[in-house]
């Protein structure tokens, strides 16, 4: 008998014990990327879908046959269009409300979730806000704001999100960083220590859940072409531009076909950043 996944008593259990055993049906296996709709039967979750990449990613992840949990916090119309382009595009997909940052509210939407359907395939943890100060100017609010929503909010769908996968007996989970956890930016030390936080927690769940069939990798954007960007000031979007060898800012769906390889393509990759940038950080 194997030992279990998370060990009973000793403090607060992240999930039920669960051994190699039991929790891996015979059924468990990987999409066939050579099949046009690859993800068809999956369901996928995506925080922060309502607009910019988390939207693109709805669509990919859709386009590839998956029924997609379009989530939101205050856009609720903006989520219930990304639904509607979805299924324009003959995609399957849902609007649920659910702020990352709050555990209580995590808890309830994938409680929906797994009443509707019973089962969770797919985890991507998109959702994320800016609060860019100066390290002189920055508030303890500011950065427990980022920190809490873009860095605890991972936590918070792990913890619901991670027995449905092993459940499943099959699983991926694909954490948004960014080159700034990898780089630092000035005026971003909430953001960076938070995307920073991201990747540490990616490499070891990937080693904790890999013999469970469930890969846990995150992609590093560069700089995007979405609401956040459009909040940097034009003067200084000019001075990022001559910094990216590129010379542009990535398309959001740039990145929603890299989180669609780990989804589709990359059952051999665990614990691994892919980097989007625009060659903006090279760095192993
Ligand atoms: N844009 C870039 O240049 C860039 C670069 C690197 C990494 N990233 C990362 O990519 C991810 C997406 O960024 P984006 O540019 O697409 O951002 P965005 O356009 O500002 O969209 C943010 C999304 O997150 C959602 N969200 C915010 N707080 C939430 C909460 N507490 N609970 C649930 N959803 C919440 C928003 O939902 P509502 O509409 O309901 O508020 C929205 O759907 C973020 O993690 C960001 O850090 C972005």
């Amino acid at each position: 008998m194997p030992a279990p996944f998370f060990r009973k008593g000793g403090g607060p259990r992240v999930c039920e014990a669960v051994s190699m055993e039991t929790k891996v049906p015979a059924t468990a296996v990987a999409p066939d990327p050579t099949h046009p709709k690859p993800l068809l039967g999956r369901i996928a979750v995506v925080t922060g879908a309502s607009r910019g990449i988390g939207s693109s990613i709805a669509r990919e992840l859709a386009a590839s046959g998956a029924e997609v949990i379009v989530n939101y916090v205050r856009g609720a119309e903006a989520a219930a269009g990304v639904v509607a382009q979805i299924e324009a595009a003959g995609g399957k997909a849902r609007a649920e409300a659910g702020d990352v940052a709050d555990h209580d509210s995590i808890q309830d939407m994938f409680g929906r979730i797994k009443e509707r359907y019973g089962r969770l395939d797919v985890l991507v943890n998109n959702a994320g806000i800016l609060r860019d100060r100066t390290y002189k100017k920055m508030s303890m609010q500011d950065w427990h704001e980022v920190i809490t929503t873009n860095l605890t909010s991972v936590m918070h769908c792990c913890h619901f999100a991670v027995p449905m996968l092993l459940d499943n007996g099959w699983g991926r989970i694909i954490n948004i960083s960014s080159f700034v956890g990898q780089m630092g930016n000035f005026g971003q030390a909430n953001y960076s220590a938070a995307k920073a936080g991201i990747l540490g927690f990616t490499k070891t769940l990937a080693i904790e859940l890999a013999r469970y069939q469930i890969t846990v990798n995150a992609v590093c954007p560069g700089f995007v072409e979405t609401e956040m960007w459009k909040s940097v000031p034009a003067n200084i979007q000019e001075k990022i531009l001559d910094r990216i060898p590129m010379h542009r800012v990535a398309k959001p769906e740039e990145i929603a076909r890299g989180v669609r390889f780990f989804a589709v393509e990359g059952d051999y990759m665990t614990g691994q950043s892919l980097n989007i940038n625009g060659g903006i950080y090279m760095g192993w």
